[in-house]
């Protein structure tokens, strides 16, 4: 059964447009999987926590060596990693929160990027081990400038970040859609939105 895996990251969960652009995908790409499923995964919701010593023990312990907390401490881990392999499209809705990634988003990627099951480290190199190999990544910006090319490029570290991030674990198709200068006026905002829904729909 096809699967799409969404991850939301803005605080927000009513008036946030990343949110709104990401029902958008989920409506499109279920009318085009009638018969798919959808997981969910609200990273702002306090349900992904941040990785703690028995985590990354854990991560680094044989399964058959893992003492009882290493293994509930990995547990959610676990999981998460296999919705992501699961997953036939990954869809990422972040918004720029102080020129990166939302750290309940960056919570999530540090249960997800993990040796031995989404990349490995063999002869020096590194490898990506993710199964599914589509992503598509919302960013939102409350003001502009941030694209390639623009001003404040530099400053972007959402973008670039999030397209090496899932490139390392082995994701090669990522397509990203902007909506930018989302705190300007009604009119602005209306015209970036129309924007990214068009480039939206040609995606799926
Ligand atoms: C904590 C926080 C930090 C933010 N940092 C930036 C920033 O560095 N640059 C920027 O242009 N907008 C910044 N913004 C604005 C958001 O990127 C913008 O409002 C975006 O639309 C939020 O996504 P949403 O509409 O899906 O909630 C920030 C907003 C918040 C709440």
């Amino acid at each position: 059964m096809p699967t799409l895996l969404r991850i939301d990251s803005s605080t927000r969960v009513e008036g946030s447009h990343t949110r709104a652009l990401g029902d958008q995908a989920q409506a499109a790409w279920l009318a085009a999987n009638p018969a798919g499923t959808v997981i969910t995964r609200n990273t702002p919701d306090g349900s992904i926590p941040y990785l703690s010593q028995d985590t990354i023990a854990g991560f680094f312990t044989p399964p058959d060596d893992q003492t009882p907390e290493m293994k509930e401490a990995t547990a959610l881990s676990d999981q998460l990693i296999a919705e992501l392999h699961s997953a036939d499209l990954l869809l990422i809705t972040a918004p720029l929160y102080n020129f990166g990634v939302p750290a309940a988003l960056k919570a999530w990627i540090d249960l997800v990027t993990r040796m031995g099951h989404t990349f490995s480290y063999e002869d020096g190199a590194f490898k990506g081990l993710t199964q599914t190999k589509r992503a598509i990544v919302v960013c939102g910006y409350g003001s502009g400038d941030y694209l390639q090319g623009q001003p404040k490029e530099a400053a972007n570290f959402l973008e670039p970040y999030l397209r090496f991030l899932l490139g390392f674990i082995g994701i090669e198709d990522v397509q990203v859609v902007s909506v930018q200068s989302t705190t300007a006026d009604a009119d602005t905002v209306t015209r970036n939105m129309d924007q990214a829904r068009a480039d939206l729909a040609l995606m799926i």
